[in-house]
């Protein structure tokens, strides 16, 4: 589903000439800790094993998908906030291949302060759309990894998004926290971003030696059974560990089921963004 033709040129470079901007998904859920992260990072690595071009934005303040590629804050000259807030070029906060076929906008702490700067100014949802419009043409899929609230920096996740992942953890009232998402949605569609779609719920931190887990899956596939991702992310503790090396799973781990699993979550993925026009 690459969205690029590429010509060798006269001096052996690769020229890319892009047939559509790059789609645009936004991995969203208020809640905190369901594997927001860790699938932004490692979906992103699976899709670029296949060459995609692929761009990662951090918008959660933590920093964590920051940190997952390994790239330490300090290093950074700009981060999305000069990006959002100040006056620094978009292409001047991307950190360049932080792996092959991977770009990351990164974020710091500093992030915190744009929920609060951007209140009063004009257009404040459309912050990140407009960053994103600079670049995306450089990509064939921009993947957004969000912080866990339906504040400021969510909306403009979601006001720049052609889709939405939602992660859902596999644990007791994993629905509860899903109806405000789909609010959110909901609203976002009919003011500031009227075409975008749930593309998919991605059930998470599966354990399969537990009943509760899989009745969880079954709660939720009659909720959504047209979008939940048949692959399911197993709970794993090497997708845990991964991040401490700065590494993603299919480099620390590349036959882990954790690994497996998130080639074929990208794979549907990508079935799904192949759809969008
Ligand atoms: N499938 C998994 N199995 C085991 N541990 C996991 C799995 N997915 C994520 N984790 C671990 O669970 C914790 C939360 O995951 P993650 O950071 O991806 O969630 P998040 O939704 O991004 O959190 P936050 O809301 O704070 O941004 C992390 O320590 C992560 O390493
Ligand atoms: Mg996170």
């Amino acid at each position: 589903m690459t969205a690029e033709t590429t010509h060798a040129t006269a001096t052996g470079q690769d020229v890319r000439t892009r047939q559509h901007p790059a789609r645009i998904v936004a991995f969203v859920n208020q809640k905190g800790g369901v594997g927001k992260t860790t699938s932004t990072v490692n979906i992103a690595a699976a899709l670029a094993l296949h060459h995609t071009r692929i761009l990662v934005v951090d918008i959660d303040p933590q920093g964590n998908a920051t940190s997952s590629f390994g790239i330490d804050r300090h290093s950074l000259e700009a981060t999305l906030y000069d990006a959002l807030v100040g006056d620094v070029e978009p292409a001047d906060s991307i950190v360049p291949e932080v792996r092959a076929c991977i770009d990351l906008l990164p974020a710091t702490p500093v992030l915190a302060g744009a929920e609060v700067e951007l209140v009063d100014q004009p257009r404040r949802e459309h912050r990140l759309a407009s960053t994103l419009q600079a670049v995306r043409n450089n990509y064939d899929v921009v993947l957004i990894d969000s912080p866990p609230s339906l504040g400021l920096l969510t909306v403009n996740a979601l006001t720049a998004a052609n889709g939405v992942v939602i992660p859902v953890q596999c644990e007791y009232l994993a629905l509860e926290g899903v109806s405000q998402v789909l609010a959110t949605i909901d609203l976002i569609r009919r003011g500031l971003n009227p075409t975008l779609e749930l593309l998919g719920v991605l059930m998470t931190m599966y354990d399969g030696r537990t009943r509760l887990s899989a009745h969880v899956v079954e709660e939720v596939r009659r909720y959504f059974p047209d979008h939940l991702f048949s692959a399911v992310i197993p709970r794993s503790v090497r997708l845990a560990e991964a991040p401490s090396y700065g590494q993603v799973i299919a480099e620390y781990d590349p036959a882990s089921r954790g690994a497996v699993a998130y080639a074929e979550v990208a794979a549907e993925l990508r079935d799904r963004l192949a759809t969008f026009e």
